[in-house]
This record gives C-alpha cells, structure tokens and sequence, in this order.
C-alpha cells in the first residue's frame, strides 16, 4: 500500500514582534482601548508577529518552505506538488502557491492554494495525502501562510488583538507505512456571517467591507463542539483512542477553546502544544508553525501521534490523525 508521511517541518515568523502593550499602546493613538490584562485572560495571547507591508504570504510561506525542505534533507527541485493554504494571498490570482513555486527557484509541478480559513492546513494537508496515496504525488510542501495584519480593522479591539502574522510548512512524502492515519473534513455554509471578510473586488474597485468581521461568541459556540467530533471521528477512523495521542496541536485561536477540547478528549494539559501566547491566531499558518516549534523544541518525536485540529470561517472544522 501506499501512504504519506511528514518528513520534515519548517516555520517563519517575521521578525517584527507587537506584545500586546505595544499594540494597546498603538491602539490608544486612535482612541480605542485595550489592555493586557483583558487580551491574556480571554485569550492567551501576549504578542504577535507582523509583517512589513511589502511582505507577502508567498514570502512567508517561502521560507518556512526552505526550512521544511532542509529539515526533509530534499531540495525543491524534488518537490511534485505545492499546496498554500491562505485566506491572505498575495493577488486575487494568480495563487500564492504558484507564485512562492517561482520563488523557489522550480518550475513544472502543480501549485494551487486551498481557502478555508483557519481549518486551511487540515484540509491542505487532507488533499495532498489524497494526491499522493493515489499516485498523482510523491514529495509535496504543505504550506500554511498568512499576513492577516491586512484584513485587520485597528479601530475595532474585538478582532484586532486576535491575529498574527506567519508561515509553517511540511513536506510529506509517500511511504511505505502509514504517517497520516485518518481525516475528517466538514464546512457548513450557513455561518458564512460569523466570520468573514465581505469585500470583493469588481469594477476595478473594493466593493464591500474588506476587513475581518467576527461574531466571537458565536465562533465559541461552535468551535468546541465541532473540534471534538472531528477529532473523535479521526480516532474512530484509524481504530485508535484518545489514549493514543500523544500531542493535541489545534489551531492556535484562543487558548480557552483549546483547553476546552483537550478536556472534552480527556487529555492531559501538558499534551497540548501551545504557541498562540506568542504567535496570536495565524489562521492557516498556525497548526504548522505549532508543528515546527513542538518538533525543534524536542517535545514532538519521531513515531508520536499527534492530532492536529482546526476551525474557520465557512464555517470550516477538521481533523488529521498523524503518526510523526
Ligand atoms: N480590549 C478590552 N475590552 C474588549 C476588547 C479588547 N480588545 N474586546 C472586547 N472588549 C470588551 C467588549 O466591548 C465587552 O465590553 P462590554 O461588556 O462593556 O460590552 C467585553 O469586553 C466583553 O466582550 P465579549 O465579546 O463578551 O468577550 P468574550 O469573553 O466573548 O471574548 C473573544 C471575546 C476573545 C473574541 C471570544 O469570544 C473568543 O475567543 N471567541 C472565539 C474567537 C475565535 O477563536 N476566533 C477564531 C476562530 S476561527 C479563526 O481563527 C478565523
């Protein structure tokens, strides 16, 4: 049989780190209040990375791709397949995918991105495992970046303290033996209005509000409750319990919703990797760059079983159940 495996992980921050004084501090130049106090206990987060404004997710995504790629010992010219998963791309087309191929220096193999917001990476990472299974890939670079700082509205504090900028990528590789073990992927359109960036572009203008507007209660409400059906579903699909997994790395949104579904899966809080104090939600990027910090830090080893989970606008949710 055929399967994929992760063989190597990479992440990009870029260098500008914004802790939450510094942005309370910005924030009350334009009259709107915040504070540390309130963005820790609700959220978790204590600092974010922002890009400069020339900098793209192409270019983020970019280098986390070089350090996936060393860590795979491989270099890009063996690479058959890119996926981006963005909701931040660098045009309306064409896509940051292909564009961050050109930036690698190769040419030739399928590049596309993949939209659908915070669950992007699972879904991204869903897709090439399929690719490659079935033959049509053997080496891809999975690829979550976004600069979220754009679709930021610095004058409403319940969105902008939430997000970061950044880049984590895999390369997964056809194997023998089974790396991802099991997927589990939903999107349920009808709460298209609780979390979304309305504006379009037509007529040569923006048409509609081209800013992040969320309902975050509402995003709360359901974000819990899916994540655990997903990640219950992979477990159920590769014949595995939850006293199998050895790290939970969700998407990095707000550490009360993550706490949460490691409690409703009976884990242990030291199981769950944790970034989001440093990095805020990176959308896409984050269950990736949480990746790359829990395997260079020595907490995620070869052969552990890790459950990777994420939610977003769409509404999106998914799971991937993956042997390390
Ligand atoms: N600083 C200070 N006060 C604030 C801020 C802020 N940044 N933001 C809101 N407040 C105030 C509100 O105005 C409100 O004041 P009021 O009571 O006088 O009206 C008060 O704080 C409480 O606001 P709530 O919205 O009720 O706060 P809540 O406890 O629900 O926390 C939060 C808000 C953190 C957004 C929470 O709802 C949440 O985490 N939701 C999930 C969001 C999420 O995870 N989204 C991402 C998932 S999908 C994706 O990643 C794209």
């Amino acid at each position: 049989s055929r399967y994929s495996r992760i063989t190597g992980t990479g992440s990009f921050l870029p260098p500008r780190r914004v802790t939450n004084a510094d942005l309370a501090a910005q924030l009350a130049a334009n009259g709107v209040e915040t504070s540390d106090d309130w963005i820790v206990e609700r959220t978790g987060i204590r600092a974010r990375h922002f890009a400069e404004a020339d900098v793209t997710s192409s270019d983020l995504g970019a280098e986390a791709a070089r350090r996936a790629l060393q860590a795979a010992g491989r270099d890009a010219a063996e690479i058959d397949l890119i996926i981006v998963a963005t909701s931040t791309p660098d045009m309306v087309f064409p896509s940051a995918a292909a564009i961050l191929q050109h930036k690698l220096g190769v040419a030739g193999c399928p590049a596309f991105d993949v939209q659908a917001v915070c669950s992007g990476f699972v879904y991204a990472l869903t897709v090439a495992d399929a690719m490659i299974r079935t033959g049509s890939a053997s080496k891809a670079l999975v690829i979550g970046s976004e600069v979220f700082s754009r679709i930021l509205d610095f004058k409403d504090r319940t969105t902008c303290v939430l997000f970061g900028d950044g880049a984590g990528a895999v390369v997964l590789e056809a194997s023998e033996t089974p790396g991802i073990l099991a997927s589990d992927l939903h999107a349920d359109g009808k709460h298209v209005g609780i979390l979304c960036v309305p504006g379009n572009v037509s007529g040569g203008e923006v048409t509609g509000r081209a800013f992040l507007h969320m309902d975050g209660q509402a995003v709360f409400r359901l974000a819990v409750g899916v994540l655990e059906k997903a990640a219950r579903a992979v477990l159920e699909k590769s014949g595995k319990t939850e006293a199998d997994i050895d790290w939970l790395i969700p998407h990095q949104a707000n550490i009360r919703i993550m706490q949460g579904t490691a409690k409703k899966l009976k884990l242990p809080m030291d199981k769950l990797v944790v970034t989001v104090d440093e990095h805020g939600n990176t959308s896409a990027a984050s269950i990736p760059l949480a990746l790359d910090a829990a395997v260079r830090s020595g907490k995620v080893k070869k052969g552990d079983t890790l459950m990777l989970e994420g939610v977003g606008g769409g509404f999106t949710w998914g799971a991937v159940l993956v042997d390390f």
